[in-house]
This record gives structure tokens, C-alpha cells and sequence, in this order.
């Protein structure tokens, strides 16, 4: 535990991202288990069974736990319990009793990253599958105007209440709530275009009765509603978590979804996030620009 810890306190400054995976399953050795710092709480998230020495290590902090096969559903109403985390000097409203997820995905942290460190004076970015907008506020902090899209109001508002608290005025940007497959046909109908279009759907979607979407099946289908969207000679961010798929298939998706990649940067999941020797890394995102 001492060495997880260790290693992480190298790598991040706490003044400019106090959140990070501490504990990272077997790499760190503690299979089954991962570890999350949100400032000064602690997340721990297990399948099959708790695990006690995780507990016992940390018995003396904020910890709070939960089962990975057992997520709350349902939530419309934003959680009370919110607090303010940094990740790469911006602030991030976080819940350790939201749901499936906490607010922010802390494997993302390095494409925020480049965001931020994009200049995106006077260019547009779409948002799809935007969740709490913590993209949309990379974007905005680097100059862009954001349109974030999601299928949950909830978290449209809590995206909303990130732009404010990083003194971002929401009202500068667009929020649109919606199905984005049904919105990405539309804008396209409508002649819309984008300088960069951030694609990140969860990697199973059911959103009408009869239609669902795999990530592992369907990625190229979605990139190319996305692609008549991104202007000529923009960026297609192009992200997913589905296991089952390699790098390679996820690249050729890409490719066959957007004809007009010209050239792509593959990236996967951050150093915190641990693999352990056998296993593969689950994220596979790709930065692509477009002809
Ligand atoms: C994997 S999360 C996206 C994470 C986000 N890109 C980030 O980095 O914080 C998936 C999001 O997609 C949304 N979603 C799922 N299906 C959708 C759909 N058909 N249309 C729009 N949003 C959808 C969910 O509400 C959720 O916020």
C-alpha cells in the first residue's frame, strides 16, 4: 500500500490535481479492488467480495466503499453531498453517493489535459455522451464554445455547476438534452458543423425500444453520423472502455466510420491506472484529424 501510495504522491502536484486511482486491482496488489482519492476521501470499489486488507490500510481515513455489481440506479435529482476536487488546476464537483459514477471519469484525466493545453480561441466543440461536462469545461477553459449533449438533465446540470465553479458562465454555451444518436442526425440535417466532435458513449446504450447500441458492433456506425459534423481539417476524439475490443479493431472502426481521418493518435488509459503483467488496459481513445 505504501509503494501504490508512493509512486502516485511522484506524480501529481496536490495544488494543481488533488484526485487520482491510488489503488489500481492486482498491479498494486489488491486484485478485485481499486482505490480512488478525491481530495481528502477515498473510494473503494470491489468485485466479488471487500477487500479486508484495502479496509484495514485505510480503516483511519474518509473511506467510503462500494460493490461494483451492486450501482444505485434512478437518481434524477443532483446529490446534496457534492465537494470540490482539482484535476489539472480546474475544479470538479464530486459525489461518492451519485450512482454509478462519482462525477468525473479520473481515467480521462490526460485527454483533459490536452484540451486544455489546445488553444481553442474561436472554435467550436460538440460534446456527445457529455455526463457532468467536465470535457466541455477543458474546452471552454482552452477558449472553445462548447455544445454538451447528453440523454440526462441531471447531469447537464451538474455539467452546468462545473462551468460555474471554474467561473465559466454556462449561458456562453450550449447544453442540449437529448438521444445524441437522434442528434447528431439532426444537426447534420441542419448544415451544423463543429471544429472538434468529442465522441465518448458508454460501451452498451439503450435508448429507444428496438434500438441498442454496443460499442464492440456499432462504434463505426456512430462515427459516421458524427463525421459529416467536424468542419475540414478538424479533430474526431473517438473514446471507449468495450474489452472486447483491440486497439487495432477500434482504430479500424474509426477509420472505416470516417473516411476522412488522415491521421490518428492513439492513447490509453493513465499511469495511475495501473495494468497488471497479463492483463490488458480497457480505454482506448484516439484523437483523430479529419481531411
Ligand atoms: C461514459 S459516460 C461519458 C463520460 C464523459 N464523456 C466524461 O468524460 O465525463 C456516458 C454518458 O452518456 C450518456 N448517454 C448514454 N446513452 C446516451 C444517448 N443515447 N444519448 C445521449 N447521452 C447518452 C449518459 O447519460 C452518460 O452521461
Amino acid at each position: 500500500m505504501t509503494a501504490a501510495r508512493e509512486f502516485r504522491s511522484l506524480l501529481f502536484d496536490p495544488a494543481d490535481t488533488n484526485t487520482c486511482r491510488l489503488v489500481s486491482g492486482a498491479a498494486d496488489g489488491f486484485p478485485n479492488a481499486m482505490l480512488d482519492r478525491y481530495g481528502d476521501r477515498l473510494l473503494a470499489q470491489w468485485y466479488a467480495q471487500p477487500n479486508p486488507a484495502l479496509r484495514e490500510a485505510f480503516a483511519a481515513g474518509k473511506l467510503v466503499e462500494r460493490s461494483m455489481e451492486k450501482q444505485p440506479t434512478g437518481e434524477t435529482a443532483l446529490p446534496e453531498s457534492r465537494f470540490e476536487i482539482v484535476e489539472n488546476g480546474l475544479k470538479f464537483l464530486i459525489s461518492l453517493d451519485a450512482g454509478y459514477s462519482t462525477g468525473l471519469f479520473l481515467d480521462q484525466r490526460e485527454n483533459r489535459r490536452r484540451l486544455l493545453a489546445s488553444d481553442l480561441r474561436n472554435k467550436t466543440v460538440l460534446n456527445t455522451f457529455a455526463y457532468t461536462c467536465a470535457f466541455s469545461v477543458a474546452a471552454a477553459r482552452a477558449g472553445a464554445i462548447v455544445t454538451s449533449l447528453d440523454l440526462s438533465k441531471r447531469y447537464l446540470d451538474w455539467g452546468r455547476d462545473n462551468f460555474r465553479l471554474n467561473d465559466i458562465n454556462p449561458d456562453a454555451h450550449d447544453f442540449i438534452y437529448g438521444d445524441c444518436f437522434d442528434w447528431l442526425a439532426r444537426l447534420a440535417k441542419k448544415g451544423r458543423s463543429y471544429d472538434m466532435v468529442l465522441l465518448d458513449p458508454p460501451t452498451f446504450s439503450t435508448v429507444k425500444k428496438g434500438r441498442a447500441f454496443s460499442a464492440e458492433k456499432d462504434y463505426a456506425k456512430l462515427v459516421a453520423l458524427a463525421e459529416p459534423l467536424v468542419k475540414a481539417g478538424g479533430t474526431l476524439f473517438c473514446s471507449t472502455n468495450a474489452r472486447s475490443l483491440s486497439p487495432q479493431r477500434f482504430m479500424e472502426a474509426v477509420q472505416r466510420g470516417a473516411p476522412r481521418v488522415r491521421r490518428m493518435k492513439f492513447a490509453t488509459q493513465p499511469f495511475d491506472f495501473r495494468v497488471a503483467s497479463g492483463e490488458k488496459p480497457y480505454l482506448k481513445t484516439v484523437w483523430a484529424e479529419l481531411d
